[in-house]
């Protein structure tokens, strides 16, 4: 497919993770396969006032798209002509945030239920964004889906792709993703549409390309302690080599990005989702919760998997 200038084959993109897709894990995530990642969405008033303490791209994870959030349509475009000039080869638009304090201010999935109010945003956005355009979406505010109604006005405007979670607003994260509505978009417009929705195993990226006839595919809790599931030719689950690796190279890609309480913080956070399910592994993180020093922390993350391996 082709998304803007980019020339791409059934390419896998790494969700928008607030909190979590940070350089380090963008990174990680391209080193294992994925074609695309995501920033967090950031506000474009933020953006606006703290510019590159709230956005900071490196020279090795492009292509990268800059998801911004926000209800003015001039806002929007001033933060995208920013986060442009930063380095982002796409601008997202955040139109699914189901979160009280994003859809209070009429910006995320509020958008949802005004379509006027998007056709305004993206003709103004996409008048002052020179690279790729696209906007993130949910099914719809409630059961009144209106996925396709949407995507066809943002085509209209001149959005290079759209990227759905066909789950509504008011359903959050309950239940399952309805890749129906993905397939029904994908039908309705010509632009390229990619799929997300609780793609959690390898298996299911070619399910979601099969089943929706989406251009490609996004994922997000998925890729959470498992950046293996961007590697398509894998055909076995990681070695506990592989992840006390993966875990060591993380641990210092965040030591190199942030201050050490917060890199500690972090990686802690990311080891629950690396070792969940593995034996022992509740008293391993029990053991890493309290130490505050990165030696030790390494010298533990050794010593659990050494332990793992002589089982
Ligand atoms: C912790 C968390 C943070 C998220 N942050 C964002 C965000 O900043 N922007 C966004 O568009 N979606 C955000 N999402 C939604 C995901 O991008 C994705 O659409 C959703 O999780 C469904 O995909 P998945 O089943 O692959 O996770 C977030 C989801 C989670 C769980």
């Amino acid at each position: 497919m082709k998304l803007g200038h980019l020339q791409l084959n059934q390419p896998l993109f790494l969700a928008p993770l607030s909190g979590i897709t940070n350089y380090p894990f963008r990174k990680l995530a391209k080193m294992h396969g994925c074609d695309v990642v995501f920033t967090e969405m950031i506000s474009a008033e933020g953006l606006i006032r703290k510019g590159q303490n709230l956005l900071k791209i490196e020279k090795d994870e492009h292509p990268i798209f800059v998801q911004l959030f926000g209800s003015d349509s001039e806002i929007l475009a001033l933060a995208s002509e920013i986060a442009e000039a930063y380095g982002a080869d796409g601008i997202d638009i955040n139109m699914g945030c189901p979160a009280e304090q994003v859809v209070r201010t009429g910006a995320g999935a509020d958008l949802l239920r005004f379509p006027k109010k998007v056709e305004k945003i993206l003709l103004t956005v996409r008048k002052r964004v020179k690279r790729i355009l696209t906007i993130k979406i949910r099914s719809g505010w409630d059961e009144d889906i209106n996925a396709v109604e949407i995507s066809k006005i943002a085509e209209q405007c001149g959005i290079d792709g759209l990227f759905l979670h066909p789950r509504t607003k008011t359903q959050k994260f309950r239940g399952k993703a309805n890749w129906h509505i993905i397939r029904e978009v994908k039908q309705a417009i010509k632009i390229p549409v990619i799929g997300n929705g609780d793609v959690n195993k390898i298996e299911l990226i070619k399910k979601m390309f099969d089943e929706t006839g989406c251009d490609g595919v996004m994922i997000g809790r998925g890729a959470l302690g498992n950046p293996w599931i961007f590697d398509r030719k894998r055909k076995l689950p990681p070695t506990s080599i592989e992840k006390e690796e993966t875990i060591k190279n993380h641990f210092s890609l965040l030591l190199n990005y942030e201050e050490e309480i917060k890199a500690l913080k972090d990686i802690k956070r990311h080891i629950f989702w690396y070792t969940k399910g593995l034996p022992y592994s509740t008293a391993f993180r029990e053991k890493i919760s309290k130490i505050k020093e990165v030696d030790l922390l390494f010298e533990e993350i050794r010593s659990y998997f050494t332990n793992l391996n002589n089982f």
